[in-house]
This record gives C-alpha cells, structure tokens and sequence, in this order.
C-alpha cells in the first residue's frame, strides 16, 4: 500500500471521483484538495445518505480524518459556509479537523457577476462555465490583485485591496451599479463577519502537510475537475482556469513531488462532458440518453444535463502522460451493463490523416472523426459483483483492453454508487 496517494480525474470531470475518494480515504489520515473552487460538486453515497460537497474536500465526511483546503483552491468564503451548515445539519463535525490555507484567492461576490457579464459578452463562443465566479477569481489572482484568505483579517489591506479591485473595474460595474454583488462595503463587512469562524482554520497548509507527513500519516489528494480541462493541458480555452493534472498538488499545496507515491486516475467507462468545447465522441439521439439516464448524467453543480459519448482513448493516453499515471479506477461501469455493442474510440481521422495523439490545435477538433473499434456488450447485471473474475467475460476484456491502452494498472471498478459495489483488484 503506497504511502500517499493522489486522485485525479482523466477526462472532463465528473468521472466519479467522489467514491473514489471516499473508498480510498479508508486508508489514509490525511485528505488535502489543491485546485478549483465551487466549480466542482463532489457526490459521495453512504447507505441511505448523498452528499454532494462542492469546496471541503469529500474526505471530511470520514469522522476521524483530517481535510486541507490548499492555496491553490479559489474559496468562495460564503460558499464555505452554506457546506459547513450542511455538514452539522448532517452530525459531521468539522472543527478541529478541517484546515485552510492563509494563502487561498477568494472568490467573492463580484466574481460571479463577472462571470456572467463575461459569459455574456462571449456570446456564441460563451464556454458554458458553471457561472461561479471561478475564471475572474483565478484572473485576479494572477494578476495579483486577488483577495487571500489571510487579508480578511487585517482591516487595512482588505479595505486598500477592495479599493483597488473598485478602482479597476469601473468599466464592468459601471452597466450594473446597483447590483449588490458590487457592494464593496458590505462585502468588507460580511467577510470580517466571517473571521471568528475562519481564524481557527487557517494555517500554514504546506508546513502542515509536511509534520503529518514526517509523522508517517497517509495523506489522499484529491483532484477536482479532469485533465481535458487542465488551463494548459486541456481543450483550451474550454477549460477551467485551474491545474487540474498532477502538477496543481505540487503548486496548490506547497508540496514537493515525492510526496506522491502512486497517481490514480478515474475514468468513467464511458465519456461525458458539461459545458461547451470539443467532444470527439459525442453521441446524440438513443444512445446518448440512453447513457445519461442509466448514468444519471446531470451536473452535481448546476444540475445541467450532461453531453454523453463513447470512451476516447486519444484524451484518455494524453491524460495518462500528462499525469504520469500508475493505476486507473473504472467508475460507472454498471451503465453499459444493457448495450448489445460498445465503442471505444482508437484514433482521430482529421483531414483523411489518421491521427493517435491528441491535437495541440483546438480548431482541428472540428474536423475530428472518430475511428472506433467495437466491443461486444455483456448484458447483465454488474451491480453487486465485487470479485474481477466474477465480472462477464466481455466485460472483463473491455476494461483490460483500456488499461493496456492508457498503459495502467487496474487498481479498482466500480459498478454502482454504493462503497460495496466496488471490484478492488
Ligand atoms: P468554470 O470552471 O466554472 O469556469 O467552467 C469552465 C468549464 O469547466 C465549463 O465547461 C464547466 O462546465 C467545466 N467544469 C468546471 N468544473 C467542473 C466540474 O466539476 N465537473 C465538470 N465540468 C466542470
């Protein structure tokens, strides 16, 4: 059993990273979340219970770990409070065991009626951003006039960074004056409201992660997003404004790259997408809803309905390398339980030229067709195999042909959102 363990998502989120996360959490201490912000929406089912976290990482709702948010979350603070309610209402205990970077961007009222002005604006090209504020916040933040967590807590730099913020975007406001969104004096208040809660929670996240480490704690870090909407390795610009591969542990935590012992990517068995931007394999018509109803495929988030498609194994290599990959979860594999055929897609067609490796040029994703190999279907029930051998045959031989393709070990399959209907190989 490696020591630490890192999780990202292989495709365009919403791969089901959340069991995979709460499963694995069994066995560590530690459960750190290092990009992203509220984007993100999280659903883990124990028993009779869902819960679906969009911020605190999904390990808090094992009662005797201990979760980091890193400096590389955007934190919407009033977010974070509607989920900490949520997790008393529900008897989980968060205090003393839930830590937050003095470091994190704040994503704050103004951010998200900037990403609707944006989105907006964009018109046509709009990106389909789940409108909570996530791009302005990471734009702020690079442009270092972002708000961190630590600022709320010093009247002063808050009061001048606000100001600045109001200075500079004049142009945006202006259209909406009244909107309270805008409110830079209410915002200052409501945050400095906030500090009695937060101060406890704040520290040094990296300096943290390295005494658990040093005490010989297992630390689970948990990826949000998926790789085909990394801001630099994913179908840019339809992506999210984070890292959302490997490399966002290292910056968004302040940890170095030892102290990832095993990379496990999750991938769906087969492929959705929410939002605008390529999809290769994207189906329509029968089979595409067939796949979004038996699959559930509405955003955790925003409740929108899911693009569905086969499974691409150009992204899936392209994730795998950018993410130095070691063992892959197959998630949701109980949905393709009915199909009579099942597709994987092996290669891009673009221009006549077949095509294995994922296209740097995001036009050329307009031309793509994709060239297919198919699988014959099991037609039966997986639900409740929890043994590999017991899977049916063909559907035994679909996964290993994935895994020998993305160039990884199997490390666990699951077959329906329960923690018992889960294959550990
Ligand atoms: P943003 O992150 O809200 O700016 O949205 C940018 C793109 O990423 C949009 O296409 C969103 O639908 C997508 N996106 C962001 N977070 C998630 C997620 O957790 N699951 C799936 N798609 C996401």
């Amino acid at each position: 059993m490696p020591q630490n363990i890192a999780i990202v998502g292989l495709q365009w989120g919403d791969e089901g990273k959340g069991k995979v996360v709460d499963l694995l959490a069994l066995e560590a201490d530690v459960i750190a979340r290092c990009q992203g912000g509220a984007n993100a929406g999280h659903t883990v089912i124990v028993g009779e219970k869902k819960y679906i976290l969009h911020l605190i990482p999904s390990g808090i709702i094992h009662q005797d770990k201990i979760c980091f948010i890193g400096n590389g979350v955007a934190l919407d603070p009033f977010g974070l409070v509607e989920e900490l309610k949520v997790l008393e209402s529900e008897g989980i205990g968060y205090r003393g065991r839930l830590f937050i970077s003095a470091a994190c961007n704040l994503v704050l009222p103004y951010h998200k009626l900037l990403d609707e002005i944006y989105e907006t604006r964009r018109g046509e090209s709009s990106l389909g951003t789940t409108l909570r504020g996530i791009g302005p916040a990471y734009r702020d933040k690079v442009a270092r006039q972002g708000i961190r967590l630590a600022d709320i807590f010093d009247d002063r730099t808050l009061k001048q960074k606000l100001a600045g913020i109001k200075s500079q975007r004049t142009d945006l406001m202006a259209s909406l004056p009244d909107d309270p969104r805008c409110d830079f004096d209410k915002i200052k208040t409501d945050l400095q409201a906030l500090c009695p809660l937060l101060l406890p929670m704040m520290v040094d996240v990296s300096f943290e992660l390295d005494r658990l480490q040093r005490e010989g704690k297992r630390i689970l870090f948990e990826g949000a997003q998926g790789a085909m909407l990394d801001v630099d390795l994913g179908t840019y610009p339809y992506a999210t404004s984070s890292n959302t591969t490997v490399g966002g542990i290292f910056t968004g935590l302040g940890v170095g790259p030892r102290m990832v012992d095993e990379v496990v990517g999750v991938v769906k068995a087969y492929c959705t997408r929410v939002g605008a931007g390529p999809f290769p394999t994207e189906l329509t018509g029968e089979t595409a809803e067939l796949l979004r109803e038996k699959g559930a495929e509405y955003g955790a988030t925003t409740g929108r309905p899911r693009r569905t498609g086969w499974l691409d194994l150009v992204a899936l290599r392209h994730a795998c390398r950018i993410n130095g990959v070691d063992k892959i979860a197959i998630t949701k594999l109980d949905v393709l339980d009915d199909f009579e055929t099942i597709k994987a897609c092996m290669a891009y067609e673009i221009d006549g030229v077949e095509v294995t490796e994922f296209p740097p040029l995001i036009s050329s994703f307009e031309r793509v067709r994709p060239i297919y190999r198919e699988f014959p279907g099991w037609r039966t029930d997986t639900g409740a195999v929890t043994q590999f051998d017991q899977l049916p045959e063909e559907a035994q031989s679909y996964v290993r042909f994935l895994a020998d393709q993305m160039g990884a070990e199997i490390k666990l399959i699951s077959t329906g959102a329960a923690r018992s209907e889960t294959i550990l190989v």
